[in-house]
């Protein structure tokens, strides 16, 4: 790369902007395996390894995901493959202070309780965070049950279910069924823990107070597979999985990930309607009759700050944004597969599936699951533009990164005239530099060849 290209390089680099809608998504520190194998293959050569230096570390096939803002701590429910050598259960956590992974919890695929290692996990899913008694609630869909990690010495035990018990069952937690429950919600003031318990096509809720916790169906069950709005008896899912609630208007959100739509279970009128979506899988850019396409949602996080609803979108790996307000959808980042670092819609994922919200830092923490780490997008209210200098330098070279800085955030009529201005001034101080004048100098060289010219014109 030549100077000059390198100076034109830095000027764009300088003129990055983000729009308020825009996520700037960048990888959490791991390096890149790209998935081997179909789509649907979950056989690969990615195994997980924990490092000193989150850099150094791997993960498999990264499902659910906690942020427990307290100590800045990520964890990750680190998936396996069902029935293949790459069994990999695990419960990790990125320190993000340190920035190191570890293995708290779990080791090959099984069911059996205790710590760090002796606990065993099948297809760890969605985790939700008690932060008040410092416990993980972790949904260990392949046996049927949910577990608890208490955060203090990552004891794991049973918390509902019988382990490898499927059923569909309501009362106290030891004797209630569930099948293969995969995302949970806490909700720390009510004390209600929201399951979804997926191959059920239900949503199950767990009243956390007292000594006796009893399970309860709010919607769905076995027999109500389908689609369909109505009361919470009548109302039919396929496979729900994410969930979020807002707790202001007691309103539960959630992915019915196999119908392709977002619906909301509002608990005051007891009624599920859907709010996007049409109940056909669809791309990013489809629409018909003013619906607007999702394609397998599956994590949500609500901000009642600004009153969205993000959403991981596994199909069309993305993450969308629902502004509850109008109803309308829109790209916050992401567009099609692959691993790229980008801004907006430049950004790539692979099977993106669960996040979490960090309101502090005005992130969202991302489970890339096909590309096996673990990504951050900046929400609405984070003010930070891109890290210009070290986004740039990681695309250079790469076809991409002109496309990237300059096409998409760069045809704004302000951003061009700022381009344009800086490139003629790079220029100018090229050729004061290669003439050996000073400005002054050069400048008024360059007024005398004007007059000089106007005069010979006039002749
Ligand atoms: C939750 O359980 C407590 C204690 O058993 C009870 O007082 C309360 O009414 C229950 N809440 C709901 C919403 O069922
Ligand atoms: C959501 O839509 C409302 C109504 O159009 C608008 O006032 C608000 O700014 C939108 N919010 C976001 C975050 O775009
Ligand atoms: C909703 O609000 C957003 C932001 O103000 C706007 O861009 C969009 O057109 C609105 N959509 C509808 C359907 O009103």
């Amino acid at each position: 790369m030549n100077h000059g290209s390198c100076i034109a390089w830095l000027s764009i680099a300088f003129l990055v902007r983000v729009s308020a809608t825009e996520g700037i998504v960048e990888t959490l520190g791991q390096r890149v395996y790209p998935h081997v194998g179909d789509d649907d293959m979950c056989i690969d050569d990615s195994t997980s390894a924990d490092g000193g230096i989150l850099a150094q570390a791997r993960f498999n096939y990264p499902w659910g995901i906690a942020y427990d803002e307290q100590t800045w701590n990520v964890y990750v429910a680190d998936c396996g493959c069902a029935d293949t050598s790459k069994e990999n259960d695990k419960i990790r956590r990125i320190n993000l202070k340190e920035k190191t992974v570890s293995t708290v919890s779990g080791s090959s695929q099984g069911f059996e309780d205790g710590n760090g290692e002796v606990a065993k996990f099948a297809h760890t899913a969605g985790m939700a965070l008690d932060s008040v008694n410092k416990k993980m609630y972790i949904a260990d869909s392949g046996n049927d049950v949910i577990r608890a990690m208490d955060l203090k010495n990552y004891e794991v035990s049973t918390y509902a279910g019988k382990g490898r018990e499927k059923g569909f069952l309501d009362g106290i937690v030891n004797s209630a069924r569930f099948d293969n429950p995969q995302q949970l919600e806490l909700h720390k003031s009510t004390k209600r823990l929201y399951i979804a318990d997926t191959d059920n096509h239900a949503i199950r809720v767990i009243n956390m107070t007292g000594a006796v916790h009893v399970v309860r169906t709010i919607t769905g069950g076995p027999t109500q597979i389908g689609y369909l709005d109505g009361s919470l008896t009548e109302a039919k899912w396929q496979h729900p999985t994410g969930m979020a609630y807002d707790l202001k208007n007691d309103i539960l959100y959630v992915s019915d990930h196999y119908n392709h739509v977002i619906r909301k279970i509002n608990f005051q009128k007891g009624y599920v309607t859907t709010i996007a979506g049409t109940g056909k899988a669809g791309s990013l850019d489809s629409s018909i009759s003013g619906g607007v396409f999702l394609n397998y949602p599956e994590g949500l996080a609500y901000d009642g700050r600004y009153n969205v609803l993000y959403v991981a979108e596994f199909g069309n790996n993305c993450i969308r944004m629902v502004n509850l307000t109008n109803m309308s959808l829109r790209v916050l980042a992401g567009n099609k597969l692959g691993t790229r670092d980008a801004i907006g819609r430049d950004a790539q994922f692979y099977h993106p599936t669960c996040l979490t919200l960090d309101r502090a830092n005005m992130l969202l923490y991302v489970t890339d699951q096909y590309n096996h780490r673990v990504r951050t997008v900046t929400t609405l209210g984070n003010t930070k533009q891109a890290d210009s200098k070290n986004m740039v330098f990681k695309h250079l070279g790469h076809v991409d990164a002109y496309r990237d800085y300059y096409v998409h955030h760069g045809t704004t009529l302000l951003t061009s005239l700022y381009l344009l201005v800086a490139l003629l001034f790079v220029f100018l101080l090229l050729c004061c530099a290669r003439h050996r004048y000073g400005i002054r100098a050069f400048a008024m060289k360059l007024a005398g060849y004007q007059r000089l010219n106007k005069h010979q014109r006039f002749v």
